[in-house]
């Protein structure tokens, strides 16, 4: 994570060599506000600003500065033809102001121009938004910096800040508890939660961390791109893949005792990757592992991230780790990962965009210290770039096929007992007939059977019913079949680890 001081350091760094567009992305407009008077005090800059509910305003006190309002096209015309020697132009809202507006972007691309070739002109413009969201004709000039959220110090202080404006004390247990319930969140967004839970009986304590949990989740659904998954599936209910459970195991062994294993010099886990057949317990083991853990789990849909402009999908993708990082320790569950970074390298319109996007979330995984463990499961890796696949990233990746015989007869076993089916059924018999059947294929079997012994004046499943039913299906391994023959031969070439 960025810290402040390198963040304006490296703002610093390109003011000073005239880069003409900056954006800021922050929850907090005060923040960009305190960076934005620190940098203009040290070069005696001056300060013009935009922002969209009034107009142009006085910086420091945002008191409107033209009689009448003034929109961004018109502002912009005249800092066109103002003499700018030493501004910073500031412009708020910056990400609704210049959607579908054109005359906003063309002009903004003079002033970039005029800021790059004309010699007597010293300015630069920085935008303010709480979302990167930059139109394809701006990019080349703009550079996009994120300001951090507030680290636990920084939170620690802001609630002992408050506590204090109340004339009250707190707990340090209590501080400490209410410290990491708010990682992730603005300073806002902990103000308010503190006024609320101060509001309703007048002293913080730990039904507040309670509060605030549940705001979180919240905030997480708000998102629109990570989402809490509670229907969480016991580890005992997936199937064969013992290779893959051991390993996971293992590293529930290790997150329990985090600290003693790091101490004893073991790496924390990183994460994992699922791939394989359609309908074969990936996703299954996904949330059973989040149970095997006992932490909470959080799934990152990478489609929903794609914004259309440019910026829009790191800055989601950012805001998405930065999430789970705030609710961590958790697993978090990146499903049908495939599909988020098609077209990487293939030159396409979207392509950059999901090279970019992939660039980032290796970063993030080879760096991350938090503890996030993620699980990312895929069907097809042949579109998946082969840096994903190398060591480092995951811990691991584990290959996941049709069921053998044995890991048939524990399915069936399974999903029988799930629906409280107690009698005498012949499984080996059931698995001699289900050779290419997918977990999925087999839990359709059964609940179809268990519906036509019901339909049938309820008698008791039998054997020969369920054997009916395995005749009357058409396993996906079937249905598939040229697809499915596509994928062994690319998994083969690759020589993962099975997961059986
Ligand atoms: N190994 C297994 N043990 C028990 N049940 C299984 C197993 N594999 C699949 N199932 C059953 O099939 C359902 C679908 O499986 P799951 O969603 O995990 O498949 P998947 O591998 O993620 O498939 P896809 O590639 O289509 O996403 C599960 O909810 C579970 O009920
Ligand atoms: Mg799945």
């Amino acid at each position: 994570m960025t810290n402040t001081k390198n963040l304006y350091t490296n703002i610093r760094a390109h003011v000073n060599s005239h880069y003409p567009l900056l954006y800021l992305v922050t929850f907090e407009e005060h923040h960009a506000d305190d960076l934005i008077r620190k940098l203009a005090k040290e070069d005696n800059q001056k300060i013009f600003e935009w922002n969209l509910a009034r107009g142009v305003v006085n910086f420091e006190h945002k008191q409107r500065q033209t009689h009448e309002y003034q929109d961004l096209a018109n502002t912009l015309e005249n800092w066109l033809d103002d003499e700018l020697t030493n501004h910073f132009l500031i412009i708020k809202d910056a990400h609704l102001a210049m959607r579908e507006n054109p005359l906003v972007v063309a002009r903004l691309k003079a002033l970039a121009q005029k800021i790059l070739h004309d010699s007597e002109t010293k300015a630069t413009v920085i935008f303010v938004s709480s979302q990167a969201c930059i139109p394809p004709e701006l990019e080349k000039f703009i550079t996009l910096f994120d300001l951090p959220l507030p680290d636990q110090t920084r939170i620690s202080a802001v609630i002992k800040q408050f506590v204090d404006a109340q004339g009250d004390t707190i707990a340090p247990k209590v501080l400490d508890d209410l410290t990491m319930a708010f990682r992730g969140l603005s300073e806002h967004e902990i103000t308010q939660l503190l006024t609320r839970g101060y509001q309703e009986d007048s002293k913080l304590d730990s039904n507040d961390v309670e509060l605030v949990l549940q705001e979180k989740e919240q905030i997480i659904k708000k998102s629109g791109i990570l989402d809490m998954i509670s229907t969480v599936e016991q580890f005992d209910n997936v199937g064969g893949l013992t290779n893959l459970k051991a390993w996971l195991k293992q590293k529930a062994h290790i997150l329990h005792n985090l600290n003693e294993a790091l101490a004893f010099g073991v790496e924390a886990p990183k994460g994992v990757m699922i791939v394989g057949m359609p309908g074969c317990g990936k996703s299954l083991t996904a949330k059973a592992t989040a149970s095997l853990f006992k932490l909470p789990l959080l799934r990152l849909d990478v489609g929903s991230l794609m914004g259309k402009y440019v910026g829009e999908s790191e800055s989601n993708m950012r805001r998405a780790l930065q999430l789970a990082e705030a609710v961590s320790p958790c697993v978090l569950w990146v499903d049908e990962l495939e599909k988020a970074f098609v077209g990487i390298g293939s030159g396409g319109a979207g392509s950059e965009v999901a090279t970019r996007l992939f660039g980032y979330f290796l970063t993030w995984m080879q760096d991350k210290t938090g503890a996030v463990f993620v699980l990312a499961t895929a069907n097809d890796i042949s579109s998946l770039p082969p840096e994903l696949l190398r060591k480092g990233r995951f811990d691991e990746i584990f290959y996941v096929d049709f069921p053998t015989r044995d890991e048939r007869e524990n399915i069936f076993k399974i999903h029988l007992q799930k629906r409280n089916q107690n009698a005498v059924i012949d499984i080996k018999k059931l698995t001699e007939k289900t050779d290419g059947f997918s977990g999925a294929d087999i839990e359709a079997v059964v609940k179809e059977a268990i519906e036509i012994a019901f339909v049938n004046n309820r008698t008791a499943l039998t054997t020969e019913s369920l054997i009916d039913v395995i005749g009357s299906t058409h396993p996906l391994k079937e249905i598939m079949k040229h697809k499915i023959k596509e994928y062994e031969d690319k998994f083969k070439d690759l020589k993962i680890k099975s997961a059986s």
